[in-house]
């Protein structure tokens, strides 16, 4: 399948690069085609909510900013893996504009499956991060392939790593 990660953490070689970096290679090493983008170092900003796009620009954004290099990969992904730090109990802000400047095309075209990779340091954190990507995955009628989620122990870890094998085998 034809899969696309966001990586949201600014840390390269923090926790959360750490999971994309290891679902990429799981996903490869299964035959699977994977593209893994960094988008805490692209300019992508929120949506105005000017409506520009489901008017005269007939599903294109009025912002041109690096979303123009991720709307191509998004409209050709089978499988959307989102890897995110949890800041302040949420998602963090890079991971939520991309998301939300998919306002334009309302969902991604192809994407049957998503996957959530998240990282924190403290346990019990991940209520409304979850709430937020299971809400997204019904709204797009797509299915949950599957949540993984590190806490300050269990980073960069031979468990954690087993668990994010064990989503890709789901796909
Ligand atoms: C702005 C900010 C807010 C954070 N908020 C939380 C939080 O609410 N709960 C938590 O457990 N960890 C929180 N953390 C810690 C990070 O989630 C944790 O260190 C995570 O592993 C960072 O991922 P990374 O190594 O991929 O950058 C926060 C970190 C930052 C920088």
């Amino acid at each position: 399948m034809n899969i696309l990660i966001l990586q949201a953490s600014p840390r390269a070689n923090g926790n959360t690069a750490w999971m994309a970096e290891e679902y990429k290679n799981a996903a490869e090493a299964a035959g699977h085609k994977v593209t893994l983008v960094n988008v805490s170092k692209k300019k992508i900003a929120g949506c105005l909510a000017c409506e520009y796009c489901h008017g005269k620009g007939n599903g294109a954004c009025i912002q041109k900013d690096d979303m123009q290099e991720l709307y191509p990969l998004m409209a050709e992904a089978e499988v959307l893996v989102l890897a995110a730090p949890i800041y302040y109990f949420t998602l963090n802000a890079q991971i939520q504009a991309p998301i939300q400047r998919l306002y334009c095309v309302n969902k991604p075209a192809k994407v049957k499956k998503m996957a959530l990779l998240m990282s924190s340091y403290s346990p019990g954190v991940y209520t409304g991060a979850i709430s937020e990507y299971k809400d997204i995955c019904g709204y797009w009628g797509v299915e949950d392939s599957g949540i993984v989620t590190a806490k300050i122990d269990e980073q960069k870890t031979e468990a954690t790593k087993q668990k994010i094998q064990e989503l890709v085998k789901n796909l």
